[in-house]
């Protein structure tokens, strides 16, 4: 029989990716090969994000395309919206675009080869599933691609509630997956030959704490299950929220240097403690500087990747200030820096105190300038070092080059064999630029 074509084209974060490597696997047990191709394929899935506002505008412009393509082709072509958009606006999507065939929320992925099926047999017309919000999805394998990279989900949801962020709404509460299951995963992806495993949450310490109250399982427990599994790997994880992390996860993290990556991504959020108050992060800029020096005391060469929100509702110069003296102090190897956005639904949308998209854009070029030195620092400092590179690929600019990642997630440029991709080679740093280290295989 002849396969069929399909492509996913996903937004958002690294649980979104890793739903659509799910979904590529669903899809090529059931008779599809993965392209990326909207143009030659039977079907196509929009796997959105919503956290930032405008998400519907986003994807309204692809969804226009794909209705394009639907009617040139008599209607022949499945349309599906997956991920946050589709938990979010549920049926209402199919009375704005009522050509899109499937809307499947972040919990109902496995469903997707039995309602495919029902829609081309003439069943139904549209399929909406977007229920079980609260509980664990199936256990279902994924198809990750370069064969290098694996994430594993080890708890879904949120109970955290910060105010700007729209995740509690449409992801459910928190709730851990089994250790024994997240331990059988990762075995089963080394075995595979994945290099680089990342584990992933809204908020990754909080593993653990919605099993009973008798169970000792936490994070730092969890780490430590999964470094005992023998190979040549390392592990990553996204993200811990600095109000959760303990000192046992230091410990562990430094009990394993060669299997747990030395970055740490921690996101500040704002360096304000008035408007981490508003924010609802818990904690406080003294708390979280303290944070960071117990971090670098127990793990001295770690790297620090972060989060920014500036012009959140009610900042003032003074409280910018803050976040700028948080950027200086701490010295992040990289940060990801977002104006504030209004997320309806989310109580930061109605706070007062807006502030004006000028004033925002002035101060997300400041703090970039700020931050975008020391990133340039941090990486002039590897110059001269010899570092472990896990290989990724041929440059996309010069197919002689190849590029990796260090365990601190710089990326690293050198001279070597396509045969070295998904191995760890040493390469000694010759010249840095502010995001990329270039150097020679040892
Ligand atoms: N659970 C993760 C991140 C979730 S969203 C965590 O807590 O780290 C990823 C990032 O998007 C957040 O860290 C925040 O910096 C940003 N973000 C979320 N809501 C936003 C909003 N309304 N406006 C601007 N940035 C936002
Ligand atoms: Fe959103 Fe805060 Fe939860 Fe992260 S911890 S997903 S920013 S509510
Ligand atoms: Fe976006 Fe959903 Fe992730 S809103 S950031 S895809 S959890």
């Amino acid at each position: 029989m002849n396969r069929k074509k399909a492509t996913i084209v996903t937004y958002g974060c690294q649980m979104n990716v890793n739903e659509t490597a799910k979904m590529k696997k669903l899809l090529e047990e059931n008779g599809y090969d993965i392209i990326d191709d909207i143009h030659n394929s039977d079907a196509v899935f929009l796997n959105t994000c919503t956290v930032r506002g405008g998400a519907a505008g986003k994807i309204e412009g692809k969804l226009g395309n794909l209705k394009t393509i639907k009617n040139s082709r008599n209607g022949n072509l499945i349309i599906g919206v997956t991920g946050c958009v589709a938990q979010e606006e549920k049926e209402h999507l199919l009375k704005r675009a009522p050509y899109i065939d499937i809307v499947l929320g972040n919990q109902n992925i496995s469903q997707l080869p039995e309602i495919m099926e029902k829609i081309l047999d003439g069943e139904i017309e549209h399929a909406v599933l977007t229920n079980n919000e609260d509980e664990l999805p199936p256990r279902i394998d994924a198809n990750f691609g370069d064969g290098i990279t694996a994430s594993v989900a080890i708890n879904y949801g949120c109970n955290n509630f910060c105010t700007y962020c729209i995740v509690p709404y449409v992801r459910g509460r928190e709730r851990s997956v089994p250790l024994e299951d997240i331990v059988a995963d990762v075995r089963q992806y080394i075995k595979k030959g994945y290099k680089d495993i990342l584990l992933l949450g809204q908020n990754v310490n909080s593993y653990g704490q919605d099993f009973t109250e008798s169970s000792e399982i936490k994070f730092s427990k969890l780490l430590d299950e999964i470094c005992k599994i023998d190979g040549d790997y390392w592990i990553r994880y996204v993200s811990p929220h600095p109000k959760d992390l303990t000192t046992d996860v230091l410990e562990i993290m430094a009990k394993y240097p060669e299997k747990i990556a030395s970055n740490m991504h921690l996101p500040v959020q704002s360096g304000s403690t008035e408007i981490l108050k508003k924010m609802n992060r818990k904690y406080t800029k003294e708390n979280y500087l303290k944070l960071v020096d117990n971090i670098k005391d127990i793990l001295p060469n770690i790297s620090l990747t972060t989060d920014i929100i500036v012009g959140f509702p009610g900042e003032t110069e003074e409280n910018f200030l803050d976040t700028l003296d948080v950027v200086r102090k701490v010295q992040y190897e990289n940060a990801y820096m977002f104006k504030y956005s209004i997320r309806e639904g989310t109580p930061a949308a109605t706070m007062e105190g807006q502030i004006p998209e000028d004033v925002k854009q002035e101060r997300l070029l400041r703090l970039m300038e700020v931050q975008n030195e020391s990133a340039k620092n941090i990486s002039l400092s590897y110059v001269g070092k010899t570092v472990k590179v896990l290989v990724e690929g041929p440059s996309r600019r010069n197919e002689e080059k190849m590029t990796g990642r260090i365990s601190e997630n710089k990326v690293v440029i050198f001279k070597g064999d396509h045969s070295l991709k998904g191995t760890f080679v040493k390469v000694k740093i010759v010249t840095a630029k502010t995001w990329t280290l270039y150097g020679e295989l040892v």
